[in-house]
């Protein structure tokens, strides 16, 4: 993939919005567009401009930060030795497919996102990440979707970056974690924020009730997630737990 032969304008570093607001300007031979990063649809469509700009520029560390935490964890709980079968769903254009495949011991990825683009995107740059990709609405599967993602028994949940601002809502998030056999490692990130009184997206009081019965939290780790537009740190919590029964 040739980022560098991608020409990017960025905003001034006054330019403060929140993250679903952030744009740039990509310059092509046709002139100037301006594009929302949260816009993944058209992001995805040009090869390495999603690493160019969250990566690169903005410095994400969420893929890395988060597969290190699970591989951490899981040695420490002595359960390094079997292989995952990952539902990562949220996967964009598949870094973190690719994170995972090199952090640990993977027998399974399978990638599900909502836009075709992620898909079409997984099959140009990083065709051999993912044992399946599908494109889902799992906030309201068919029982076809269901069955499809069911025969992968999976054992672990994997979701970065992709939690509130519009993206992921609540009722697929929870569809997902029933989706995963008991025992699963249940592996996300989201904006602290949401996982604060000041939420708006339903997560915290989703979170809050599902945390105890459902879900045994190992690890729930603040850090910066990335840069914004204006350079200030995005804090995310990092959180790696096991899934113990349905919600
Ligand atoms: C910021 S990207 C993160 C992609 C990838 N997980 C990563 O960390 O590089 C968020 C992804 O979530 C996907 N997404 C948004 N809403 C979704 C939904 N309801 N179901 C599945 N994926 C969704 C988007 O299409 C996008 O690919």
């Amino acid at each position: 993939m040739d980022s560098c032969s991608l020409q990017i304008r960025y905003p001034s570093k006054e330019c403060m919005l929140e993250q679903n607001e952030e744009w740039f300007h990509l310059v092509t031979e046709d002139g100037q567009e301006r594009i929302r990063i949260h816009e993944y649809d058209r992001v995805y469509d040009v090869p390495g401009l999603y690493e160019e700009v969250v990566y690169n520029r903005l410095q994400c560390d969420s893929p890395r930060v988060i597969t290190q935490l699970l591989k951490e964890t899981m040695e420490n709980h002595g359960d390094n030795s079997t292989p995952l079968r990952v539902l990562d769903f949220g996967a964009g254009n598949g870094i973190v497919g690719e994170c995972l495949q090199d952090a640990v011991n993977t027998e399974t990825i399978v990638g599900v996102d909502i836009i075709d683009e992620a898909k079409k995107a997984v099959e140009r740059d990083r065709p051999e990440i993912y044992d399946d990709y599908y494109v889902m609405n799992l906030a309201q599967p068919s029982e076809e979707e269901k069955q499809a993602l069911d025969d992968w028994d999976f054992n672990a949940l994997v979701t970065v970056a992709a939690l509130g601002f519009g993206d992921i809502p609540t009722r697929a998030f929870v569809n997902a974690f029933n989706m995963v056999a008991d025992k699963s490692w249940v592996v996300f990130n989201i904006k602290d924020r949401f996982l604060s009184d000041d939420d708006d997206t339903g997560y915290n009081e989703m979170l809050q009730d599902m945390i105890g019965e459902s879900l045994h939290i190992y690890q729930k780790h603040h850090y910066c997630h990335r840069l914004s537009m204006a350079g200030e740190p995005l804090h995310y919590y990092a959180v790696i737990g096991r899934k113990e029964k349905g919600f």
